[in-house]
Parts: C-alpha cells; structure tokens; sequence
C-alpha cells in the first residue's frame, strides 16, 4: 500500500500601519468587524489550507516578514495599508522573493482621495484585489488555489 503525504498549502497575511484597529478605525470605511474574527471564520472556510497572520504598524518588519515567508510559503496576501502609496522599501523586498504576493485593499482606494491611486507595490504583485471589503482577503485566497 501506498500513502501519499499531501502538504497543505501555506498562505501568509501581513497587515500594515493601522490594520490593528479594525473594526474600530473609520467603520464607515472598514466596517466593524475586527480583523481576528474575520481570520477565524477564514480558516473554518479553508480546512485545508495553513494560514498565518501578522500585523505590524512598522515598515521593517513587514519587510522582514516577507524575506521570512518568501522563499517557502504559497502565497502572501498584502495589505500594506498606507504604505502601499509609498514604499520602495517594501516594493523591492516584493520583487526579491520567489513566494507570489496578492495587494489587496478593503475599500476601494480608486473611489478615494488620489494620493490612494497609486501603488508602489502592485508592479511586483501577481495582482490586486480592491474593495470588497473584508471579503478582498477571501478573494486572495481563491486567486492562489489550483484550478
Ligand atoms: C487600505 C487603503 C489604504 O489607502 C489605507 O491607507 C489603509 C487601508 C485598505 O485596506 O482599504 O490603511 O489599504
């Protein structure tokens, strides 16, 4: 008999500056559920898949995260919050690793002021997902799965 070990697949979240107050933070804009709850009801959706989560409000951190995630996961899902509008520094660490990154926003920074239009990281992303609220990371997950 035979057994074949199937790994799951591991998928990283990052939340940039800010993202630690969903659920709190501008309801209008975010709405109201906090970003651990949301995460549960992910991994009860997706049995199968390992999925990590890490929030930092500091640039170097998030850059260290992905040098550590980067050459080994599946996938990382990137909401650089404002950062996404300004940083070269997490642009290149993007391009420097191997593991595809999805940058997703919860709103939809096209509707907003026009300092949001701009990405400096979507270049180096494999794509970007944009206000569909929470349900942006949910979309993530499914653009990484094999058809
Ligand atoms: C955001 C959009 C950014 O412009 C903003 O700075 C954020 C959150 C979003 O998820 O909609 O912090 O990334």
């Amino acid at each position: 008999m035979f057994l074949v070990k199937f790994e799951q697949m591991k998928i990283q979240i990052i939340n940039g500056p800010n993202l630690n107050l969903l659920g709190v933070r501008e309801k209008s804009i975010y709405g109201s559920q906090d970003f651990n709850t949301y995460l549960e009801s992910l991994r009860k959706r997706y049995p199968n898949l390992e999925i990590y989560y890490y929030q930092s409000n500091v640039e170097g951190e998030i850059i260290n995260k992905i040098h550590e995630v980067g050459f080994t996961f599946d996938g990382i899902i990137l909401n650089a919050g404002a950062y996404t509008h300004t940083s070269i520094a997490i642009a290149d660490a993007i391009a420097a690793v191997n593991t595809p990154v999805i940058e997703v926003h919860i709103s939809n920074v096209y509707k907003r002021e026009e300092f949001r239009h701009v990405s400096l990281l979507a270049a180096n992303c494999k794509g970007v997902i944009a206000g569909f609220g929470m349900n942006s990371y949910q979309l993530a997950i499914e653009s990484l799965l094999p058809i």
